[in-house]
């Protein structure tokens, strides 16, 4: 796993989140230890990764959001990483909302040490089957962003 610690996952959890340069390969494998079940790619450390930089309409997004001020949903959204790296763009947070079928928020708090000044909302659901949280979204989302998400039903 020690590939994915890359100079860009270091220029996150060592300003933004105040791991000690020396610390991060071990900060980096306690969370990915934690987060094994039940995901087969946590464990090859993929939540230290962000995804959304590698889409070729990124910069397209960045306008939106961060220009526009639009708003985005990532759905699937896991632990939050692609939310952390929006933000690190200057998206403001507000605009910002995170959904995954459980709770994975947790373990971004416990990687990105942020769980007091994270103003992303989170939603637990279904995609599948909304729930109020999520249907009061409807129509007002300016970016779905789902990424490593469709290949759930392959
Ligand atoms: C491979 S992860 C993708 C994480 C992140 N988007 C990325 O690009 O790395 C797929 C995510 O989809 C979520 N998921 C699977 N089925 C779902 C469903 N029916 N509703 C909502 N989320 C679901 C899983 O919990 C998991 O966090």
């Amino acid at each position: 796993m020690d590939h994915r610690i890359t100079l860009g996952v270091r220029h996150t959890l060592e300003p933004y989140s105040n791991v000690r340069p020396e610390d991060v390969k071990r900060h980096a494998y306690a969370i990915v230890t934690w987060a094994l079940p039940p995901w087969p790619c946590a464990g090859l450390g993929s939540l230290l990764t962000s995804t959304i930089p590698q889409l070729p309409l990124y910069t397209t997004i960045l306008m939106k959001v961060v220009q526009s001020g639009g708003t985005l949903i990532d759905v699937g959204c896991y632990c939050g990483t692609d939310l952390r790296r929006l933000i690190f763009d200057a998206a403001p947070q507000d605009n910002l909302f995170g959904t995954d079928l459980v709770n994975q928020w947790d373990l971004g708090f416990e990687l990105f040490r942020d769980q007091d000044k994270l103003q992303v909302k989170f939603i637990e659901v279904d995609i599948l089957n909304p729930n109020t949280e999520l249907e009061v979204l409807n129509g007002k989302m300016d970016v779905i962003s789902a990424t490593h998400f469709l290949h759930n039903w392959n």
